[in-house]
């Protein structure tokens, strides 16, 4: 029943997989509907980089791990990059770096059968300067894509901002040129030439239906194609891992030098502003919850805002409450103990706003649970017997992408739908004091008070 492994994947890979069947991980479907035969294509041998792309994670102001795939292995893989263009001089730029990390994808036997190969490379990029404009071309063999750039993250305090937004799975509808995740996407490239100052697309997980090549193939290209701006500003990613995203090929697809942990990890954005990305797809207790605990007690004295992304909701907005409850028991109390301010989520595939959440109960003093992912997959119809959203909180069953602006003295949360009509917003003043008599007065509106 789980797809053969091709017969060129490595040992661990082998292994990896047998794992995850042994422990019953991911979702075993009927052969034939797994990937849809007419979207396993073969593909051109070719040396010609795809699928450009950047990820940040821990310090987005110094680090960054840009990425390509190529058809055929190739030997020589570098990256060019300097803080002014250079066109596609290669020979021009300032630095460069041949120390790629790369492999072959992991192939399903079809996807191998269909000749699918391709290879991934990864480019660790380190000592990079803060709020810098980096152009860079990637090169295989001699073949280069052609010069584009993205901009680290800030050290300062400056106002920044997120793309945030989940449920990017769209099936078998993938190959359409205008299937939702694809104008989702634009709508992004629209918002991040409107906003320059935001930093990354937090994307809260569930990229594909499995994380194998011939899906994560159409998600790389759309990522690309549609995001990248006008001006060739290409919008990195601050990854999570969701129940859809549990095959190697994410590790392939997000692969960073240093990965102590399985997809949870702290990004620090300036020393204002702390993301803390948990991964809901584990155990939720144990050196995850013991590294949430001592993440949330060093962040919350150092920044002014704190904010945790994951995957599956505490709140959900259309699965049933009790789907909830792993998450409200293992770190909701953490996240109420440290105040943390805003918590991010996807999986239910809907736009929701909780009202603010303390102990179970609707209180002015408690936390915005926003999500739940609508960046292409079918929204799905929302619950309307929810307390937290009928009492000061909103849902709605529609695609969206959410603009979080991390200012001084406020955070500013917009939703936006596929055409850029504003769908929901909120202000989150950082004075505490301030921001419960803010949540009050929404509250007494929503009463009718
Ligand atoms: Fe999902
Ligand atoms: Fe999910």
């Amino acid at each position: 029943m789980f797809p053969r492994v091709a017969p060129k994947a490595t040992t661990h890979r082998v292994s990896l997989l047998l794992f995850m069947v042994i422990v019953g991980m991911g979702p075993v479907l009927p052969r034939g509907t797994l990937l849809g035969q007419e979207t396993i294509r073969p593909l051109e041998p070719s040396a010609h980089p795809i699928h450009l792309r950047v990820q940040f994670k821990n310090d987005p102001a110094r680090e960054a791990v840009v990425s390509w795939s190529t058809t055929i292995p190739g030997t020589d893989h570098v990256i060019h990059f300097d803080t002014v263009p250079r066109g596609r001089e290669v020979g021009a730029y300032a630095m460069q770096s041949r120390d790629i990390h790369s492999g072959s994808w992991t192939l399903l036997s079809e996807e191998d059968a269909a000749g699918m190969d391709a290879w991934y490379h990864h480019a660790h990029l380190s000592g990079l300067e803060p709020a810098t404009r980096y152009y860079l071309t990637v090169e295989t063999d001699g073949q280069t894509l052609g010069e584009y750039h993205f901009i680290t993250g800030p050290a300062d305090g400056r106002p920044l901002a997120l793309l945030s937004g989940g449920d990017s799975r769209v099936g078998d509808i993938r190959t359409q040129p205008d299937n939702p995740r694809r104008r989702m996407n634009a709508r992004m490239a629209m918002l991040l030439d409107e906003h320059p100052h935001i930093v990354a697309l937090a994307h809260t997980a569930d990229y594909t239906n499995r994380a194998y090549w011939s899906q994560l193939y159409y998600w790389l290209n759309d990522h690309f194609e549609m995001t990248t701006t006008r001006e060739g500003r290409l919008l990195p990613i601050i990854p999570t891992r969701g129940n859809h995203d549990l095959d190697v090929g994410l590790d392939e697809m997000f692969w960073w030098p240093d990965r102590a942990t399985d997809f949870y990890y702290t990004t620090r954005l300036g020393p204002d502003v702390a993301v803390v990305v948990l991964n809901t797809e584990i155990s939720l207790g144990g050196d995850q919850r013991d590294w949430l605990e001592s993440q949330l007690l060093t962040l919350r004295p150092q920044v002014r805002w704190l904010k945790v992304m994951m995957h599956k909701p505490a709140y959900p907005s259309v699965r049933a409450m009790e789907t909830g409850e792993p998450r409200r028991r293992a770190w909701v109390p953490l996240f109420e103990e440290f105040g943390v301010d805003f918590v991010a989520v996807g999986h239910d595939h809907s736009l929701k706003r909780t009202a603010p959440i303390l102990e179970n109960r609707v209180d002015p003093r408690g936390i915005v649970y926003v999500g739940d992912g609508g960046l292409g997959v079918r929204p799905r119809e929302v619950a309307t017997d929810r307390w937290y959203i009928n009492e000061g909180g909103m849902s709605l069953s529609t695609d969206n992408v959410h603009l979080i602006e991390f200012e001084s003295d406020r955070m500013r949360y917009r939703a936006f739908g596929m055409g850029g009509e504003l769908l929901d917003e909120l202000e989150i003043p950082h004075d505490r004091a301030a921001r419960a008599a803010h949540y009050e007065a929404m509250l007494g509106v929503a009463a009718g008070r």
